[in-house]
């Protein structure tokens, strides 16, 4: 039963996108499993690119069947302008393409009006949303008072639903956050016409998926964010509200325990952040600046969904140790070396430092309380070579092979693969 995980080991914005992109040419399936459209997927295929939210980026391969699985919350408006969208661009979009799992919850305006409010209101303590309405829709599920897909497929009970549901979304903004309560009406009329579109779309996509598998068919489990955001093993409470670990395909799918071939971790060659929340290794200055680009290409690091400028760092090992050992990644994507062209030397996190001097290769409690750490520093040497041509392991300069080769010394995993470019043909195999 050939399962594949992808997940990011960072604080998301891995390029994630393109790697399953290149990944879905083998696949039959790809999947998401967590998350809504907080994020942001780049792919960029001959001269066009597609920015994708919600829908699995596998979908542009005309063979491969999109699924958003029960562990997602998806805003049905922001669903439907990328169905639109990928039909403009010329990909097909049918349910016997793209199938969405019936216990998915819905994100409701309410939501994203919440979001908004408690951000606000959380005053210089802002973990830095993307204002998507994600934390309030999964506040619901858990708190057992959501809307599913499975709702909309009985338009009477979804309109009865909505109004409770609209009810105690107003209560809440108008007593806790001081905010005038929501137009009950036009949500009303929006939510039902969403209905009525996406209705044949809805399945129980975990039977899908374990037919699939018992099949011998290849599923490619698409992880959104980076599991430095994830809700139990992220830098808590800056993360975001699921789990984005390779642990949350079982239950974000709805499939039992199976063997999986490869839990693949992407990872940029340096790191970077956006919203609020500790971060080691960050730069700023001339050195960020020039990690971070300047927003003219689409592969700057500005926010995909948000538009905000990323901040940035050098490659932390230590964080990446924690990531192998929380996901059991068994491979590593190593995207954008070729961005690291041009520098005198490059510097990986190795270790961290307490006030008190101890070093620790993976903190005592952890990635929480990251802010009390230094990080301790190795240098490389750097290349001046650009990448972006190279497509051969011994093409690669000296300094960029043994960059790859550090990386792997101090996470424990091999890379499979190095990006050089956001084209999908700008990759380099990495031999064992
Ligand atoms: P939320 O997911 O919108 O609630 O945001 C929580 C935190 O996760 C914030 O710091 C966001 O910037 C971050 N975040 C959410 N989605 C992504 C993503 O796809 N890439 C990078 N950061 C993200």
């Amino acid at each position: 039963m050939p399962l594949k995980i992808l997940v990011g080991t960072q604080w998301g914005d891995e390029g994630k996108g393109r790697i399953v992109d290149l990944l879905s040419s083998q696949s039959d399936i790809v999947a998401r499993f967590n998350g809504g459209d907080n994020a942001g997927h780049t792919v960029n295929v001959s001269n066009h690119t597609f920015k994708l939210h919600l829908i699995p980026s596998g979908i542009i391969h005309p063979h491969t069947l999109g699924v958003l699985g029960n562990g997602l919350v998806i805003n049905p408006k922001s669903l439907l302008i990328e169905i639109e969208m990928l039909r403009d661009s010329g990909v097909e979009i049918s349910p016997e393409r793209l199938l969405i799992s019936y216990a998915a919850h819905l994100i409701m305006p309410g939501h994203i009006t919440l979001d908004r409010a408690k951000e606000t209101n959380l005053g210089k303590g802002q973990i830095g949303t993307t204002g998507r309405g994600i934390g309030p829709a999964y506040t619901d599920k858990v708190s057992r008072k959501g809307l599913r897909m499975i709702d909309m497929l009985d338009l009477a009970l979804f309109e009865e639903r909505i109004r409770l549901h609209m009810q105690q979304v107003n209560y809440d903004l108008s007593f806790h956050y001081q905010t005038a309560p929501l137009k009950v009406e036009p949500v009303v009329s929006d939510y039902l016409e969403y209905a009525r579109q996406l209705h044949d779309y809805i399945v129980d996509t975990g039977a899908v998926l374990d037919m699939a598998l018992h099949e011998g068919k290849l599923v490619l489990a698409e992880g959104a964010q980076g599991m430095l955001l994830d809700i139990d093993h992220g830098s808590y409470p800056f993360v975001t509200s699921s789990n984005v670990t390779a642990t949350g395909v079982f239950s974000g799918l709805g499939i039992g325990i199976c063997k999986v071939e490869n839990v693949i971790g992407a990872t940029k060659a340096f790191q970077s952040r956006v919203g609020a929340g500790p971060f080691p290794t960050e730069l700023d200055g001339e050195m960020a600046t020039r990690l971070r680009g300047t927003g003219a290409k689409p592969w700057d690091e500005f926010g995909t969904t948000t538009g905000r400028p990323r901040r940035v760092g050098w490659l932390d090992g230590v964080l990446l140790r924690y990531a192998r050992r929380v996901n059991g990644l068994t491979d590593l994507v190593l995207t954008k070396l070729d961005v690291l062209s041009g520098l005198e030397q490059i510097k990986v996190c190795t270790a961290y430092e307490d006030v008190n001097g101890e070093q620790y290769a993976i903190p005592p409690m952890g990635i929480t309380q990251l802010d009390q750490y230094k990080p301790v520093y190795e240098t490389l040497p750097g290349w001046q070579e650009d990448l972006t041509a190279v497509r051969q392991w011994d093409d690669l300069p000296k300094a960029a092979q043994e960059y790859i080769r550090f990386v792997e010394k101090i996470s424990g995993v091999l890379v499979m693969l190095a990006s050089v470019g956001p084209e999908r043909s700008q990759v380099v195999e990495v031999p064992a």
